[in-house]
Formats: structure tokens, sequence, C-alpha cells
């Protein structure tokens, strides 16, 4: 294409309606990058609580309850997936609605006793809301994961008003991360065919990583007498 054909491409006025078009594509996508930018906010929030619980448990016990904190923002194609398998619409009040693990937390601690420890004193806040709780720990899902699982609402503080975000946090110790961590890369595994040995293979580990942690347990209570 000529310099002068591309001029005269660039030159054309665009139609009234496709210029609304383009101004809406522009307004929504500032609006999605803010709401993003709002689910940040609230992982910082969240993670800072953790954090400062850690620090109160190394200062009083001499210990971590927490070894690691990990956050993460839902991409925009998760979102989009998830959205069309609800049968919602793609719009940002639908994200908001339906959506609950936009923002996600994932506290990994040494011992079974501190994933409780930390998140009934994380509950305890009261700037902090539950809105669903569900504890693979106590009841392990057929495949074997295990972790605690909550749905929060915490308040972000902005210049002119408080908002309300949601955050899906998920607690674990060590053990279940590491199984975890490795299940989920194997079934996701591209042009790999799962099988139900497979599937067997992976409950018999995780019934493995759960008498880890009874074990580790044990060990500790031996220590404390
Ligand atoms: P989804 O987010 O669509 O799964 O919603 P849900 O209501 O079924 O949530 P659930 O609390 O059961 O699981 C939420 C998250 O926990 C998932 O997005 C994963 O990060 C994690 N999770 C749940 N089940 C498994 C599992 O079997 N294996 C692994 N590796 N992670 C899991
Ligand atoms: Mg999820």
């Amino acid at each position: 294409m000529s310099e002068e054909t591309k001029d005269a491409l660039w030159s054309q006025p665009l139609s009234p309606m496709e210029g609304q078009t383009l101004e809406r594509i522009e307004q929504e996508s500032k609006e999605y990058i803010r709401l993003m930018a709002y689910y940040r906010c609230a992982m910082m929030e969240i993670e800072t609580k953790f954090r400062v619980l850690n620090e109160e448990y190394s200062l009083e016990y001499d210990r971590n309850p927490i070894s690691t904190i990990k956050t993460r923002l839902k991409r925009l194609t998760s979102i989009r997936e998830k959205l069309e398998k609800k049968g919602c619409p793609l719009t940002l009040k639908a994200i908001e609605e339906n959506l609950n693990d936009v923002a996600g937390i994932r506290v990994v601690c040494p011992f079974v006793d501190d994933v409780y420890t930390i998140a009934e004193a994380f509950l305890k806040q009261d700037d902090i809301t539950l809105i669903r709780q569900k504890d693979y720990i106590y009841n392990p899902k057929p495949n074997g994961y295990r972790s605690l699982h909550f749905i929060v609402e915490v308040p972000i503080f902005l210049s002119h008003e408080k908002r309300l975000m949601k955050a899906e946090i998920q607690f674990r110790t060590i053990a279940m991360d590491f199984w975890a961590s490795v299940e989920h890369e194997l079934r996701y595994k591209k042009d790999f065919t799962f099988t139900d040995e497979m599937a067997q293979e992976l409950l018999k580990c995780a019934e493995m990583s759960s008498e880890l942690d009874a074990r580790m347990d044990k060990l500790r209570q031996r220590l404390r007498q």
C-alpha cells in the first residue's frame, strides 16, 4: 500500500456509529483497568493483613505461622471464559456481581494448625466479611485436593470513597501446596491425556501428603511437651 493510500485511509472520517463505538471501547477499557486496579488494591490490603499477623506471631512465639503469601489477578481471557460459562454478559457489572476470584490470595503455612489459627485471626478483623467458606481440609475433594477457601469482602479506601471488593483466599500447608501445584501442572498439560489410573495415583499422593501433615504435627506436639 502506498503512503498516499495509507494517509487517505487515516484521514477518512469515521461514521458517527463507528466513532461512538471506538469511544465506548476506550471508555470501557479505562473502566476495566480501573476495576482491575481496585482488585489489586484489595489483594494488597489482604496481603498486608497476613503480613501483620505473621509479624505479630513471630514476636509472640518466635516462629512464623505463614511460609509464603502469593497473589494473582485473574486474566482477561479467564474472566471472559468464566462469565461465558456462567451465561453472564461480558460487562464490568457482571464481573463484580458474579466472579468471586478475580483477586486471589494464597496463604501457605507449615502446619495445619497454623492454617486455622491464621484464618481465624483474619476473620476476627472487623472490616472483613466472610461471604462463603469451603473447608476442603476437613472434607477433601474426591480427587484428594485439600485447602481452606474463603470468599471475603474487604474495603479499599480511595480518595473519595470506600469500596467493598471480593477476593478468594486459599489457605493450605506446604504439603497441600506441593500436591495442588503438581496436580494442576499435570492435569492441564497440553497434548497429554490424564488417565483414571493417574487420577488414582494422584489421590494416593494426596493421602500421603495428608499423612505427612499429620506426622509433622505429631512431631511438633512432642517438641512442645
Ligand atoms: P472455580 O474457581 O470455578 O473452581 O469455582 P468453585 O466455586 O468451584 O471454587 P472452589 O472453591 O472449589 O475452587 C476454587 C479454586 O481452588 C480453583 O480455582 C483452584 O485454584 C483451586 N482448586 C479447587 N479444586 C482444585 C483441585 O482439584 N486441584 C487444584 N490443583 N486446585 C484446585
Ligand atoms: Mg477459580
